[in-house]
């Protein structure tokens, strides 16, 4: 098949499979329906299949020690605590989430995953709530310093994609923070249900407990236009790193008028840009929240490449956004003001993020 009938292909499936996904006949299990114990379960690759119509995986899924560095090509990725956890981000330098969706890489916040790390003062504001049935981290990057261009904003990552092989392909994610994992930090537990954007210069990511209830609801991947503001509603804040307890927010798109429920469904792109959402979404209520200094949660994270990067969080901190809560400091208004992206792409992958504080 020539390049540009590849592509046609994957549009033509990528259109049919924004309402309905559908697996490639070569690869038909579902990324969600693949489970491995960690770690002995876990193949070299989940998606080795060259035969797909994408792919294949780039990367690989047994990480350890020797695959630990900044050219790694982990893809196993964790969600455990506020110091520890990964954010998926390309491998190459300048990229955009769109572009590299089904590539992206584990960055972790520190060693011992045998993955990348994200780089000292990346991360610039981080809330962790953790509610009944998930846990949510969301917050502000410096998005150049894991490889996402300065202008992106970005998109959805989830173990999903039109051809139910997760983007990216093979993506798997493990954590030791549910209730059901017992309390035990050597034990991990596979997540299925997931979602996490990254761009705009902040992230948001939620891992529903395996074990817990409603959870194709609460980590929904089919609001991918809509960013972090409707997908993880939060308050996260530049300079501030907490720890919160909080409700499960309500399933996105699911809001109340005139006491009567209705669902939101985001429209198809080919309908043109998203102007109205009938609801705004707000944060579930939190409590307990306990602030810590990054300094003394991220350590062992290796210093910015590039000369002028150095001046990490706070260099960053005076060019973003100012005037407002919101995490990207090219976004415009009316966007931004709904966290609705304006972008067309292969699954509308762009997208505007507001956090509402
Ligand atoms: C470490 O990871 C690499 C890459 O996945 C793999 O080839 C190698 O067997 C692993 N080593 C151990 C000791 O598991
Ligand atoms: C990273 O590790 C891989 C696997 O051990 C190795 O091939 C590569 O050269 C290393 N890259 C860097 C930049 O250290
Ligand atoms: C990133 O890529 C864009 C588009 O290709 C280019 O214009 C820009 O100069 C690049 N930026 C860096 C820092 O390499
Ligand atoms: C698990 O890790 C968290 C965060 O790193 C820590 O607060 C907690 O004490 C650890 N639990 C155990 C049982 O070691």
């Amino acid at each position: 098949m020539s390049p540009s009938a590849l592509s046609s292909a994957l549009l033509a499936v990528a259109a049919i499979t924004l309402v309905h996904a559908q697996p490639d006949p070569a690869d038909p299990t579902p990324l969600v329906d693949k489970h491995y114990a960690y770690p002995s379960g876990i193949p070299y690759q989940v998606d080795y299949n060259t035969a797909a119509l994408r792919g294949p995986q780039v990367g690989y899924n047994i990480c350890n020690s020797t695959t630990e560095n900044q050219s790694s090509m982990c893809q196993t990725s964790f969600v455990n605590h506020i110091d520890d956890f990964c954010l998926w981000a390309p491998p190459q330098p300048n990229s955009t989430i769109g572009d590299t969706e089904g590539q992206e890489v584990a960055w972790c916040t520190k060693p011992g995953h045998g993955t990348r790390l994200i780089p000292a003062g990346a991360l610039q504001g981080v809330q962790l709530i953790k509610t009944p049935n998930y846990i949510q981290i969301a917050g502000f990057i410096d998005q150049t310093q894991i490889n996402i261009a300065a202008s992106d904003y970005g998109g959805e990552l989830d173990p999903h994609g039109a051809d139910l092989r997760g983007n990216p392909l093979g993506g798997l994610m493990y954590s030791n923070a549910f209730p059901s994992n017992g309390g035990n930090n050597d034990s991990y537990q596979q997540v299925i249900d997931w979602t996490n954007f990254m761009g705009g210069n902040g992230f948001c990511m939620k891992v529903c407990d395996p074990a817990g209830q409603n959870q194709q609801a609460l980590c929904q991947n089919i609001y991918d236009r809509l960013g972090c503001a409707y997908n993880a509603p939060n308050n996260a804040q530049k300079g501030v790193f907490e720890v919160c307890d909080g409700d499960d927010m309500s399933p996105v798109g699911v809001y109340t008028t005139g006491g009567a429920t209705s669902t939101y469904f985001q429209p198809p792109e080919s309908l043109g840009p998203i102007t109205t959402v009938p609801y705004t979404a707000t944060p579930a209520p939190s409590s307990n929240c306990v602030t810590y200094s990054s300094t003394s949660l991220y350590t062992g994270q290796p210093t910015p490449s590039g000369a002028t990067a150095s001046s990490g969080a706070s260099g960053a901190k005076s060019t973003a956004s100012s005037t407002n809560s919101g995490a990207s400091p090219a976004k415009t208004g009316g966007a931004a003001t709904m966290g609705v992206s304006l972008g067309a792409g292969l699954v509308g992958v762009v997208f505007a993020m507001a956090f509402l504080s």
